[in-house]
């Protein structure tokens, strides 16, 4: 992507956009790539024929419809059931036997950036597999609160299950109408779903697992260096974190991790 955007609109009312947002709505955007989220935001100005950020400010202020809808320009909640999933299926395989084995199954997760909940509750399916997932703790954190009522309520379009084997659907997912899906019950009381937000809050510590995928793609380099030391200062020794498909912590070494296998990096006892 062009890593370089020059907008119509003016600086100075963009950087004033940027401190009411957090000021108003408690949005702190500073950690995140503006030209990315810049070029968003000037389309939604233009689709209204707004001349200001100013402007746009008033109508979020007054509009929860538009409020939502720039939320989801931003954040783009995309996610599904065993994403890419070679690598839960690495996890179950590879990462998951020796974590439990150490912990006597008392497992301790977290999805970081969970968006509408198919990430943690695909780990709970696996840790119901594995046979520790009433030994477990599963926490689904995301700072979009939508995203988390749909979480917590846990029916989804098929689209959602595009991966799930035949055998897991039927286990695991009841339907409730045409295209809709409810993951079953026994699995939804195993997560239970937080507002974090990854930029400004503190972190819970002692995690033997920690999931953020696709996430950090919205963040620049300082926020998402300082993100991933707060997640080492979050797992135990020998904990894991497992990261997005595209995404590399480059000086890994540097703050302690050992990288165990693509896209996943486990920090170090001393
Ligand atoms: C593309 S989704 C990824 C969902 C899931 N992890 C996956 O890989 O399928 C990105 C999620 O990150 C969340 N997010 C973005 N910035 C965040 C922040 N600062 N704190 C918490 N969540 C954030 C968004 O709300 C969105 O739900």
């Amino acid at each position: 992507m062009n890593e370089y955007y020059i907008s119509q609109f003016d600086d100075k009312d963009y950087e004033l956009f940027l401190q009411n947002l957090i000021k108003h709505f408690d949005l702190d955007l500073r950690g995140y790539k503006q030209h990315r989220l810049r070029r968003r935001t000037d389309i939604l100005l233009k689709k209204y024929n707004l001349k200001s950020y100013s402007e746009y400010f008033e109508l979020l202020k007054k509009d929860r419809e538009k409020w939502d809808e720039f939320l989801n320009k931003l954040t783009i909640n995309v996610t599904e059931f065993f994403r890419n999933p070679d690598k839960w299926v690495f996890l179950k395989n590879n990462i998951l036997p020796e974590i439990i084995k150490e912990d006597n199954g008392k497992i301790k997760a977290w999805s970081a950036g969970c968006s509408t909940g198919e990430e943690p509750y695909t780990l709970a399916i696996i840790l119901d597999i594995l046979g520790v997932l009433r030994s477990s703790t599963i926490i689904g954190g995301d700072f979009d609160e939508d995203a988390l009522e749909k979480a917590k309520l846990g029916v989804y379009p098929e689209k959602s299950l595009v991966n799930v084997p035949e055998n897991i659907k039927l286990k695991y997912f009841k339907k409730v109408d045409e295209d809709k899906y409810e993951i079953i019950e026994r699995i939804k009381k195993r997560v239970d779903f937080k507002k974090v937000n990854l930029l400004l809050d503190d972190f819970d510590k002692n995690f033997d697992l920690i999931i953020c995928r696709n996430v950090v793609i919205y963040f620049d380099m300082e926020a998402k260096d300082k993100l991933y030391n707060k997640f080492y200062e979050s797992l135990k020794p020998g904990g894991v974190l497992f990261v997005g498909s595209t995404e590399r912590i480059f000086n890994y070494k540097e703050i302690g991790f050992s990288s165990i296998a693509p896209f996943f990096y486990k920090k170090e006892k001393k």
